[in-house]
């Protein structure tokens, strides 16, 4: 695992989206796994930009949301068909059918879940990974307890989540539904490349968990320690937990430039 940290959010999201333009440059139709939440939006931010500057070409790219909550309209601003909508699709310049997601509103969920896999093996699996970390060391929606083998199904979502989550249901927590719809952790670790982000404090103790404790599924982001080509990229405040700080700031410094993340 590589952790890379960084004096802001800003730059991380510089760092993260400059390799995104360079696997985009080599494989344009390459597949993106698209994480929500507040984490990843400043690397869309800075994607949609660098598209604006005609410096990047998003047109044949694919694009696989991590989750969805069950029973909510997609319609529904919170909802990440929205979110994705409205901080991918549209900024990058993408057509509805370039972008899957799991469909939280399915009859059989189930089968929606299934399908949602095959529909990834389809495409040739997931090349980047975009991830954040949830205060409870959450990846996706795979709340503590979380098998590492897991697939795409049906979760449930902790009291912390929900609460975390609040604020993009006007502040009410009963607002934010119970249950989600995501890829398992095992579904997730197939990816050629995960890419962690973590920003501010309150993600310290999660982060260090994640890097730095053993493995185990009460924390589902410590399935990163397993994978070959694993990517954190975190703020200071974020990073103020992590025993070896020192040691992988020194690591990011003597690399090469051209190596990338
Ligand atoms: P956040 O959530 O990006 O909104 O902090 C991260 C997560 O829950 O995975």
């Amino acid at each position: 695992m590589e952790i890379v940290i960084v004096e802001s959010p800003a730059k991380g999201a510089e760092l993260v989206a400059d390799a995104i333009c360079r696997l985009v440059g080599t494989k344009p139709e390459a597949v993106l796994g698209l994480a929500t939440g507040s984490t990843p939006e400043p690397v869309y931010q800075e994607l949609a930009e660098r598209r604006r500057r005609g410096e990047v070409d998003f047109s044949s790219i694919r694009g696989f949301p991590l989750d969805e909550y069950l029973g909510l309209d997609p319609g529904h601003p919170a909802s990440y068909h929205a979110v994705i909508r409205d901080q991918v699709v549209l900024p990058l310049g993408l057509s509805d059918h370039q972008v899957a997601g799991l469909d939280g509103m399915a009859d059989d969920s189930e089968a929606a879940c299934a399908d949602y896999e095959s529909q990834i093996r389809q495409a040739g699996g997931v090349d980047l990974q975009l991830l954040g970390i949830g205060s409870d060391g959450h990846i996706g929606f795979n709340e503590p307890g979380s098998s590492l083998g897991s697939r795409t199904r049906i979760k449930t979502l902790t009291a912390q989540t929900r609460r975390d989550n609040a604020r993009f249901f006007g502040g009410d927590e009963e607002a934010v539904p119970r249950h989600c719809l995501t890829q398992g952790v095992g579904t997730i670790s197939e990816a050629r490349h995960l890419v962690l982000m973590a920003w501010g404090a309150g993600k310290a103790e999660a982060l260090a968990a994640c890097a730095e404790g053993p493995v185990t599924a009460m924390v589902p982001a410590t399935a990163l320690q397993l994978h070959r080509h694993a990517t954190v990229v975190v703020d200071r405040p974020a990073a103020k937990r992590l025993r070896l700080r020192e040691y992988y700031e020194s690591v990011y410094e003597s690399k090469p430039a051209w190596q990338g993340i």
